[in-house]
């Protein structure tokens, strides 16, 4: 298991390249048992696993120019979906400062990074597990040029580790289709500096899992997810939702591998339910959800209740819901969405996806 310091970079024969441009695509995930609550710098407060999509994702180019050698200054521009982004600028920032000790070959350079969603922008969907995952991917490709003999493992790993420290959820997405992050004493190489794919054989009902999103509300969190995460340092209720987290990985570890269905439905929706119950009673508190997220909630229930099928909910730290299913059952879950759900979400829009791999080159 990689230590932090096994991730500083060895600089030592201040080779700068060329011009150049590294271009990476990454997904967003899912996460079953949630991370709410973190120590410096981005360690959670307990371990987390997650799905990993697919067909949400962003695209990101790194485009990086020998500094000139007069100017101390580093340039660093993003550009949104072709558009020049200011306010994206200082998370960057920051997030190139936090890391320069471990890739600090950055500052040789100035940076363009030009990235887009697959996703529409401001649809409640978190685009820093996507995004800051697809940034820590290319920038590991500068390291990858400088430095060929890394290999494989070192370069995901790393890569996670980089994500980790733009957002959390982030280190979650560079590989899949399961992933753990955090330390768990039940799941060897586990890591609290990087996600590691879930090492058990999955059970085939799991495979290709499907995860339909119905974005309910596509307006801006009134609470980012780093103020909640904060709010949980002094909560009344940390200390039990922290052990309740890493007890509900441990069960989940057993259920992805046996195929119990009814008991995964039992964790998933109780992770969901305690991730809003610790922003409800949180000093100050906050709702997240809508009426229409309990509505849809209620009807996910009734319908299970009424067919048997192995349909289920989960949320992150907004109003839209994830409705999860076996593929196995794609063709009632669709029409059941279809007919019943869809209306409950803004301008009827909702996104399919399912189970994917993490990162990937695009040239
Ligand atoms: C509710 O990863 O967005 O989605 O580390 O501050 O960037 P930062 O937070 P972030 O938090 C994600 C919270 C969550 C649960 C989860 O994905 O595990």
């Amino acid at each position: 298991m990689s230590r932090e310091k096994d991730f500083v970079f060895n600089n030592s024969d201040k080779r700068i390249l060329d011009n150049g441009n590294i271009t990476g695509k990454s997904p967003s995930n899912i996460a079953l048992v949630k991370y709410w609550g973190k120590s410096e710098p981005q360690i959670p407060k307990n371990a987390s696993i997650s799905f990993t999509l697919s067909n949400c994702f962003t695209i990101t180019t790194l485009e990086y120019s020998k500094k000139g050698t007069l100017s101390k200054r580093q340039n660093i521009n993003v550009i949104f979906e072709g558009e020049e982004k200011e306010e994206f600028k200082p998370k960057i920032e920051k997030f190139i400062e936090r890391i320069t000790n471990y890739v600090p070959f950055i500052s040789d350079y100035d940076l363009v990074i030009r990235t887009e969603n697959s996703f529409p922008h401001s649809s409640g969907i978190a685009s820093s597990a996507s995004g800051m995952s697809a940034l820590a991917f290319c920038i590991m490709g500068i390291e990858k040029k400088l430095d060929p003999s890394i290999d494989q493992d070192y370069f995901l790993n790393k890569a996670s580790f980089l994500s980790r420290l733009g957002s959390g959820s982030a280190a979650r997405s560079i590989e899949g289709p399961i992933v753990v992050w955090g330390k768990h004493p039940k799941i060897e190489n586990s890591s609290d500096l990087y996600g590691t794919i879930f090492p058990f054989k999955i059970h085939p009902v799991f495979e290709n899992f499907q995860d339909t999103i119905l974005l309910v509300d596509q307006g801006e969190k009134q609470i980012s997810s780093t103020v909640g995460h904060n709010l949980m340092l002094g909560h009344p209720y940390a200390k039990s939702r922290f052990k309740q987290a890493n007890q509900n990985l441990e069960r989940l570890t057993e259920v992805l591998q046996s195929g119990d269905i009814k008991e995964f439905i039992q964790i998933v929706e109780s992770e969901a339910l305690a991730l809003h119950a610790m922003m409800m009673t949180s000093d100050p508190y906050f709702i997240l959800m809508k009426p229409n997220t309990l509505k849809i909630i209620n009807k996910i229930w009734d319908f299970r209740k009424k067919t048997d099928l192995n349909i289920c909910f989960t949320l992150d730290a907004g109003a839209n819901v994830h409705v999860l299913f076996p593929k196995g059952e794609k063709g009632e879950a669709e029409t059941f969405i279809r007919n019943e759900l869809v209306s409950y979400c803004q301008n009827n829009k909702y996104i399919c996806d399912n189970l994917g791999e993490g990162v990937e080159n695009v040239i």
